[in-house]
């Protein structure tokens, strides 16, 4: 029982940390997590992902600077006027900053996946390379997430890098069979994990039909 009420308690805390100390991750307590989120459900148990830890600065600073401009391009548009001082103000210009410290962040995790065509994808319209199979890595990414907030690590999930994942992909000289599906910065935390403020999950429920 005891446990069950943890797990909730950091379902229900677990934000993403954008703000994050120099300090060194381990590699035990890394590993410990990543040993943790592979347990996730994975279609045939393919376990089609592989991580990349990055903790070189050059690699770090080259991919903070490419998300800092694509996070300007799409959303320096959304930027709240100054004297708005609401949560959603705030986590706004929090999420925007990031890719300035992301050259600072201890560890870069390229959470990266298989590709693999989705079935509903006749043979016929298989054109190109296929996405690497999210539907199969996101459980492992959830996981990472999940574990780091229990081990008192910061992360979040970051998704950005697909406007320039072709690049990332040369950097890390990755094969053409995987794609990146996730970027997970991760360090010990500055601030506190607050409360998640999400719809209570009655106002989006239905029963036995839509509507
Ligand atoms: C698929 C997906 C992609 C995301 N990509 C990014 C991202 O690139 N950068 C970022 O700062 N946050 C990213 N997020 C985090 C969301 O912005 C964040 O969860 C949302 O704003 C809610 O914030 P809250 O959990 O603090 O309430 C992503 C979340 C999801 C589910």
């Amino acid at each position: 029982m005891e446990s069950s009420l943890d797990l909730f308690h950091i379902m229900k805390t677990m934000r993403p940390m954008r703000r994050l100390k120099p300090d060194d991750v381990p590699d035990d307590l890394l590993e410990e997590v990543l040993d943790a989120a592979v347990c996730a459900p994975n279609s045939l148990n393919s376990q089609p992902y592989n991580f990349i830890v990055v903790r070189d600065k050059v690699t770090k600073s080259l991919f903070g600077e490419k998300y800092d401009q694509a996070m300007r391009q799409r959303f320096a548009k959304y930027v709240p006027e100054s004297g708005d001082n609401s949560a959603l103000a705030r986590n706004f210009r929090t999420a925007m900053a990031f890719g300035k410290h992301l050259p600072d962040v201890p560890v870069l995790l390229f959470v990266c996946g298989e590709r693999d065509w989705p079935l509903a994808v006749a043979d016929e319209a298989r054109i190109g390379l296929a996405p690497p199979s999210y539907g199969s890595v996101f459980p492992c990414v959830q996981n990472i997430l999940l574990g780091c907030r229990a081990k008192g690590l910061g992360a979040s999930l970051t998704t950005m890098h697909q406007v320039f994942e072709a690049e990332l992909i040369d950097l890390l000289r990755m094969p053409d069979s995987h794609g990146i599906v996730a970027v997970i910065p991760i360090g010990y935390p500055k601030g506190n994990f607050g409360p998640v403020t999400r719809k209570p999950s009655s106002a989006i429920t239905f029963l036995e039909q839509w509507g």
